[in-house]
């Protein structure tokens, strides 16, 4: 997609960070957007952003968790808008321990956010975007995270090494249908926000009963490391810029960040090589 002035974004997570990010490219883009986060007052306090500066903007309060509010969210849109032309599958949580000690709430939580939340989006929107008569465009927010491993963020990773294999899926099944709705996966490095403080959203029911233990110094370290990177990494709207170029050159896999690619290839080199598995944090770019 080439042009989107005038047309209709949605995006999941719009309150913060990546999804806030895109949300003011969607405006600076001259679009009309359907904002939707699981966060009221901080979906609110965007929208009336980027309203004083001039855009056209609902908001969707929802749970991208559950499959009735995003077909809820899906109906907005079409209520409103009569068709959408971007959709970003955005929202994302982290959370949990090592592989073994993660609880079934860790993996509810996450899982149905990273995993369901897309799914469930998708469920809601391509039949929709499938019956429009105009040209569309998917991206769903996965991570680098989705295609290197190491230890740490495990319930992330899984949940994002499957919205990975869900948008490659989802490519070749509309590829077969269709050249009028696209999709893209977008795989980002490091982006300054408030990823880190996910535990915010989480909902009371998929608390963990009891306390987790004090975390290993290895833990400590690789913890306050990521939350250095975060910090440093790239703005949400630089972030958004490089996304939107990606759309317009029709890419499927979007790599903002090239200073990951050497451990994408050192991953792919060895399982080709049936070595032993590669550890992003042998391949992280300095500091
Ligand atoms: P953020 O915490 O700043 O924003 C995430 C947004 O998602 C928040 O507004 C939050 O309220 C919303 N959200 C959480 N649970 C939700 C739910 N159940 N339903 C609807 N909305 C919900 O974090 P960030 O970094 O902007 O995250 C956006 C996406 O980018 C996530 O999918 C994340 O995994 C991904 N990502 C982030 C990276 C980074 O360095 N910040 C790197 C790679 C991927």
């Amino acid at each position: 997609m080439k042009q989107f002035h005038g047309r209709v974004a949605v995006i999941t997570g719009a309150a913060s960070g990546i999804g806030r990010g895109l949300a003011e490219q969607c405006a600076a883009e001259g679009m009309r957007i359907v904002l939707a986060d699981i966060e009221e007052a901080a979906l609110a306090q965007v929208a009336a952003e980027l309203r004083a500066e001039g855009a056209q903007t609902i908001t969707v309060q929802c749970d991208v968790a559950k499959p009735d509010d995003t077909e809820m969210l899906a109906q907005r849109a079409y209520d409103l808008f009569g068709a959408v032309h971007l959709l970003f599958n955005n929202a994302g949580v982290g959370g949990g321990s090592t592989i073994w000690e993660s609880t079934p709430a860790d993996w509810e939580w996450v899982m149905g956010v990273n995993l369901y939340g897309v799914v469930n989006s998708l469920r809601a929107f391509v039949p929709r975007l499938l019956a429009q008569p105009d040209e569309s465009h998917i991206v769903n927010t996965a991570s680098i995270y989705g295609l290197i491993n190491g230890p740490g963020s495990g319930i992330y990773k899984a949940s994002k090494f499957a919205a990975v294999a869900v948008s490659e899926t989802l490519y070749h099944e509309l590829a077969q249908r269709t050249t009028k709705v696209r999709v893209s996966v977008l795989c980002p490095g490091f982006v300054a926000t408030r990823i880190q403080d996910a535990d915010r959203n989480r909902p009371p029911a998929l608390q963990n009963a009891a306390p987790r233990r004090a975390p290993t110094a290895q833990e400590s370290a690789w913890s306050q490391m990521t939350g250095r990177r975060i910090g440093l990494g790239q703005t949400p709207r630089a972030h958004a810029e490089a996304v939107f170029e990606a759309i317009r050159a029709d890419r499927f896999y979007i790599l903002p960040h090239p200073e990951w690619l050497p451990a994408l290839r050192a991953r792919m080199e060895r399982m080709l090589d049936e070595a032993l598995p590669a550890n992003l944090l042998d391949s992280l770019p300095p500091e």
